[in-house]
């Protein structure tokens, strides 16, 4: 096959990861016969430095004329003293809206190897964590105006958070699927005892529980919920959340599994054509230093694959692969334990890459 992949390589130590990246991409195109367009698009402080915008309606387009959308992070200290507008984070969500990417999958999954990286306890970590946390993408307080008003020493800010009924909707429906092929368990988070926006999503994701009788439904305060994820993981399958409770969440799901630079996400509207990216940020202080994890974003492209590609094999391979070299002892620093060898971003690469 051959695919078209927009490469968004970001700031601080993303273009390192995202270059190992393509390093494991390539290798696995030409394992299995396929070829891979790259093009390079701009996003974030580095669009901000070519062309004062951080995404230009010429570099989205690449994306949208693409087959999917491998992105790393974007962001550091450099730009942020500018206004909202201008800021790399402004790219990253014109990017999600411009290409209606409203279902965000963030699989908090621990690698068994990774135990001792956990900051849990043992007898917690040993009941299991492996669940999704479906996050929507595209609405909330994230896309609602922002307003600061009134004179200098006097200023308010208000932020709006608006869902609409269709929103919550096909938000829901991704969950109930993604469950549907899991334990078939959906815990809905929400913070209905004081926000409209909740009490709205209750309503409808209650509504659409009746369509899936197979799968079980709860309700969860979101405060509840935070605390719920480090006492007990064990009981979530999939957890469906609004914009900004996702983002939250999905931190700490992924710290509980040992590293935040180990986890990818999806990010997917009504085609197939996604943007697949680490959870983690753009980590300025590891720049030029070899010392970045890339598993996280090296895992995002084989979610690529299986879910923009429908290629299996070769996404299983590429997961086999950062399998068999954390059984060989191999780590980077962020997930370092007793015993084990820790490999910068390049070496860590090179091991993966002898499985491939
Ligand atoms: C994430 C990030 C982004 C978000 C930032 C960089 C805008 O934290 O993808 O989780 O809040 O969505
Ligand atoms: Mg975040």
């Amino acid at each position: 096959m051959e695919k078209k992949v927009a490469v968004i390589r970001g700031d601080g130590s993303s273009p390192e990861f995202v270059r190992e990246t393509l390093r494991v991409l390539d290798a696995v195109a030409k394992k299995y016969g396929h070829v891979f367009h790259y093009t390079d698009v701009a996003m974030g402080g580095d669009a901000i430095d070519r062309f004062g915008d951080p995404l230009p309606e010429a570099e989205l387009q690449k994306c949208r004329e693409s087959d999917s959308v491998l992105l790393g992070s974007v962001g550091g200290p450099k730009w942020d003293s500018l206004p909202g507008e201008k800021r790399p984070e402004k790219g990253l969500l014109r990017l999600r809206a411009g290409m209606g990417l409203y279902s965000n999958c963030r699989p908090a999954k621990i690698w068994p190897q990774l135990a001792d990286a956990s900051p849990l306890k043992p007898s917690i970590v040993a009941k299991g964590i492996d669940f999704i946390i479906v996050r929507e993408l595209t609405g909330g307080v994230y896309f609602g105006d922002h307003i600061t008003e009134g004179e200098e020493g006097s200023e308010v800010a208000k932020d709006i958070m608006v869902y609409s009924r269709g929103e919550i909707e096909r938000i829901g429906r991704i969950a109930f699927e993604t469950a549907r092929k899991r334990r078939k368990k959906v815990t809905s988070v929400d913070k209905a005892n004081v926000l409209d926006t909740s009490r709205l999503w209750r309503k409808v994701i209650h509504e659409l529980a009746k369509e899936y009788p197979d799968v079980e439904c709860e309700d969860m305060l979101v405060d509840n919920c935070a605390m719920q994820i480090v006492k007990n993981p064990a009981q979530f399958d999939v957890i469906v959340t609004e914009n900004m409770f996702g983002d939250i969440l999905s931190d700490e799901a992924s710290i509980i599994t040992g590293s935040i630079g180990m986890i990818p996400s999806s990010s997917l509207g009504e085609t197939t054509v996604g943007v697949y990216e680490p959870i983690h940020g753009s980590a300025p202080d590891l720049a030029g230093k070899n010392a970045v994890n890339p598993v996280a974003c090296i895992l995002s492209a084989a979610m690529m694959l299986r879910y923009s590609f429908s290629m299996e094999k070769e996404a299983d391979c590429i997961e086999q692969a950062v399998n068999a070299v954390l059984d060989a002892g191999f780590r980077t620093a962020d997930n370092k334990s007793e015993g084990c060898t820790v490999l910068g971003t390049v070496e860590i690469t090179d091991e993966i890459l002898k499985h491939i």
